[in-house]
């Protein structure tokens, strides 16, 4: 008889009938004459009670919390059980008998990322992992719809992206290289083939920074379109947004619930988003009691403040062009503003930065040497503007930013199984 998914039992269509299930044991729990032993697969829970006297007995008193099993027996309705469904037990068969597993009952979360080999087990990182395999999903599925392509960048790279300070060193052969920051100067060289590009892919940051929203290792996605303006890369990414949040919500409802989240709250989520300049920003700012100077970066607090009135996320673009980086382009009757977005969300604050592309050449070189930056290390960069330049625009989104706003979680560290920190690289 093959193996019946936990979830399928739960749906109440094998009530009545014989099943074989295989999976972990969850909970025990023993009386004189039942022993309750919950068994997890990939799918859900469900309980299973051994009676005394029958076969699975003796294997029910051995087997411990994690031990890997087969079960058989027969479903029948039970409004006690969790799920409403039980497994009479006939036979248990012990697959793996688990040692004294670590993970009881409140442990800290440092307690729990210190064993994340095994804390993924849970049904929290279990639903986590699914809803993240759907989210990047969506994103794919959204740029196909786009007529985007998809391409795969370098990982080692020889020149920064995003500064220097955060950029981590690598030995390549007998050469110093880097491990890339961003994959946007690469898809700004994929543009004039292929005019829409898109990419998921890891970048690496050394982040000093132990924050809620910084990895040292993030999954991010990235594109860059041909004779493309900031208000359509701006519509790009809030449609990408409010894709992943409809589809999110429509297909991973019993995920969300699991997690005590309400499907309805994302729904809401809809482009357009608001948008403001960072000058009306600042002012926002100014009312609410912040002390930030015009010319001053928003940190986390400010990047809080602004999303308070406001449901979903939204834009604030104009920077001033000394915060922002050296690729991003000039408002042609404003110099000191460039064409930058970021978009920011309630909670996590920033969820991607974008902009207009530096599209001439004397440009490009200028903001090279104002950045104190060696063309020499731009050199094919620089020739992209040389041969048959074009206005483009791209932008840049963390995923575990994108999965810690939209399912609520405290900290980027839970929405990627194996996170990488300042202080943490294990397991
Ligand atoms: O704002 P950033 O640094 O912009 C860029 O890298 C651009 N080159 C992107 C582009 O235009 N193609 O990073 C973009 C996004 C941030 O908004 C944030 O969501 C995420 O990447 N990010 C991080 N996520 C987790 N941990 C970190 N240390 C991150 N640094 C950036
Ligand atoms: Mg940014």
């Amino acid at each position: 008889m093959p193996f019946t998914p936990i979830d399928n039992i739960l749906t109440g269509r094998f009530t009545g009938k014989k099943v074989n299930i295989r999976g972990w044991v969850y909970r025990k729990r023993e009386s004189k004459d039942i022993i309750f032993i919950v068994i997890r697969d990939e799918s859900g829970v469900v309980q299973c009670p051994v009676k005394k006297n029958t076969k699975a007995w003796n294997d029910a008193e051995k087997v411990t919390i994690e031990s890997s099993v087969t079960l058989s027996g027969t479903v029948r309705e039970d409004a006690r059980a969790p799920g409403g469904f039980e497994i009479a037990t006939d036979n248990l068969e012990i697959i793996g008998l688990s040692e004294v597993f670590p993970i009881a009952k409140d442990k800290s979360e440092e307690f729990l990322r210190d064993v994340r080999h095994l804390w993924l087990r849970s049904r929290k990182m279990n639903t986590i992992m699914k809803i993240r395999a759907e989210v990047l999903e969506f994103i794919n599925e959204y740029f196909k719809k786009k007529n985007f392509v998809q391409v795969s960048p370098p990982m080692f790279i020889t020149s920064a992206v995003e500064g220097g300070s955060t950029l981590f060193g690598v030995k390549y052969f007998d050469d110093d290289m880097y491990l890339t920051q961003s994959a946007q100067l690469h898809l700004e060289v994929l543009i004039y083939s292929l005019e829409k590009v898109y990419c998921v892919a890891p970048s690496f940051r050394a982040e000093k920074s132990r924050t809620i929203r910084h990895l040292a290792e993030f999954w991010h996605v990235e594109s860059e379109e041909a004779f493309s303006t900031l208000d359509d890369l701006m519509r790009l990414e809030e449609q990408l947004v409010s894709y992943v949040c409809r589809n999110t919500a429509k297909k991973c409802k019993k995920e969300l619930e699991a997690l005590g989240l309400d499907p309805k709250e994302l729904l809401k989520i809809k482009a357009p988003f608001p948008k403001i300049t960072y000058t009306d920003a600042i002012e926002r700012l100014t009312k609410k009691g912040f002390k930030i100077q015009w010319g001053e970066d928003f940190g986390f607090n400010e990047e809080r403040a602004l999303t308070e009135e406001v449901a979903g996320p939204l834009f604030v673009y104009a920077y001033p062009k000394k915060i922002k980086a050296f690729y991003v382009k000039a408002y042609p009757d404003k110099p000191e503003l460039v064409m930058s977005a970021d978009l920011i969300a309630p909670r996590i604050g920033e969820l991607a930065t974008g902009g207009a592309r530096v599209d001439d050449k004397e440009e490009l070189l200028q903001n090279l040497e104002a950045f104190g930056l060696r063309p020499e290390d731009y050199e094919w960069y620089v020739d992209l503007r040389k041969y048959g330049t074009v206005p483009h625009t791209g932008f840049g989104m963390g995923v575990e930013r994108l999965l810690a706003w939209i399912l609520n979680l405290e900290s980027v560290m839970d929405t990627i199984p194996f996170p990488r920190t300042t202080r943490r690289s294990y397991p």
